[in-house]
């Protein structure tokens, strides 16, 4: 702090000017306002027996100024929490004076439904420093959310606590806003999905059926020539035998394009769709793959749609990176979600992989399952395999909010 000095000397009053009195008068009233704002922490005035210094109470002027002029709520508590002292701002955050404010209990001044939360922290800041949130009781209106740092203190010999409190209003407004904002990207990503699976099924729809269909009547058309063609008019016979079989090359092609936009085995259920997609992935990969189905009935609804899809990229991943020699899937329908679990004994990877938080295959699994109500949680070391859990709840029953007591295990 900066150690201005000012003099003084009374006895030549009598003798100065007018316009040397305004002149000291001016000095006076600038070392006032520097008194008062904190700048000056020391005073000199010229007397009879000479030059004395008047010092402000030293350091703990200085203290008290920074104290007043912080942007944090300051205040001692007694032993049975009272406040003793507190400064403007945390007044100011109770929307009273502050002479209403010392003297009252603090549990007269935070928020009823938060009073449990305050006891266990000034039961913990008689011992040690510790830290809460609570919302202050504002004259004002509406709770105001404080983020509390109390510490165990002794004035003179009596207990008390210093609690430093820092306004978190401005902040919980921006986390509900990014709350909402998440919120909202969520439904669009339900929604986009949505729409990508219907668009899936109604284009593999039409590709089997109008394209499938059509060929199947150009292959009819082609037989039927093929039988009135003369005997000896061989060259257009074979060329016609040449464009069937070409037509049956074009149906293979829209079957497995059809298939790939959405397997009609979907229709039959999830535990059907599974056995299938599994010996697809056998047959590319050539890594064997053991399957457990604990579901009885057939559970075809939107939850069983994205567990496929669920499965479908786990089982690329596994094709992709593993290099795994063997896979185990489990499939269970619990009395209230569809439990999925595949390992693979593959090389793993690291999760905490900066490069990874790029990585849309995993996020568009987590976000399927979530936008559902349910989650994906991965297990993987480098050298130790995956596995990756996901469940969904089905739309019949509540969702409970909690990971399944009994998650299927995979048997060593
Ligand atoms: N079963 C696995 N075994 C080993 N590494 C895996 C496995 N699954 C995922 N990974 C690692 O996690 C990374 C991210 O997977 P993710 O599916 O998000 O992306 P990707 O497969 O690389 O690309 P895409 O977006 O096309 O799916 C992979 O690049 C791979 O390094
Ligand atoms: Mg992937």
């Amino acid at each position: 702090m900066a150690d201005k000095t000012k003099t003084r000397s009374p006895q030549d009053l009598p003798s100065l000017s007018r316009r040397e009195l305004v002149a000291r008068l001016t000095e006076a009233e600038e070392t006032l306002r520097a008194v008062r704002s904190g700048e000056v922490d020391a005073i000199v005035v010229k007397g009879q027996g000479g030059e004395k210094v008047f010092t402000l109470q030293g350091a703990d002027h200085t203290y008290r100024v920074f104290v007043e002029r912080m942007n944090e709520g300051a205040a001692v508590l007694s032993s049975d929490h009272t406040v003793l002292h507190c400064n403007g701002r945390f007044a100011r955050f109770l929307g009273r004076g502050l002479q209403s404010v010392i003297g009252s209990s603090m549990l007269d001044l935070v928020w009823p439904e938060d009073h449990p939360e305050l006891d266990a922290l000034l039961r913990r800041a008689a011992q040690r420093r510790c830290r809460g949130e609570i919302r202050l009781q504002s004259r004002k209106g509406a709770p105001l959310p404080v983020h509390l740092s109390l510490n165990p203190l002794r004035l003179d010999s009596a207990r008390a606590v210093c609690l430093i409190a820092s306004d978190l209003s401005e902040m919980k407004r921006a986390e509900r806003a990014l709350r909402a904002s998440g919120e909202q990207f969520r439904n669009l990503a339900a929604h986009l999905l949505s729409v990508r699976e219907e668009e899936r099924a109604r284009i593999s729809r039409e590709v089997h059926d109008e394209l499938g269909q059509s060929l199947t009547a150009v292959k009819m058309d082609l037989a039927w020539l093929a039988g009135r063609l003369a005997r000896g008019n061989g060259q257009m016979l074979k060329r016609i035998r040449s464009t069937v079989q070409l037509a049956d090359s074009i149906i293979q092609s829209i079957r497995r394009i059809s298939t790939e936009l959405r397997p009609a085995v979907l229709d039959l259920g999830l535990a059907a769709a599974v056995e299938w997609q599994v010996q697809e992935f056998q047959a590319r990969s050539g890594v064997p793959c053991k399957v457990r189905l604990l579901i009885r009935e057939v559970v075809t609804s939107n939850a069983s749609t994205a567990m496929f899809r669920i499965f479908q990229e786990t089982l690329t991943n596994v094709a992709r990176h593993a290099k795994a020699t063997r896979v185990e899937v489990v499939l269970q329908k619990q009395p209230d979600r569809l439990v999925l679990l595949i390992h693979d004994n593959g090389r793993g990877f690291d999760q905490a992989d900066p490069a990874l938080s790029n990585s849309l295959g995993l996020l568009g699994m987590r976000e399927r399952a979530a936008i559902l109500g349910g989650q994906v949680n991965i297990s993987s070391a480098a050298g130790k395999g995956t596995t990756v859990t996901a469940w969904i709840p089905l739309p019949s029953r509540e969702e409970s909010g909690a990971i399944p007591a009994e998650i299927p295990k995979i048997p060593a």
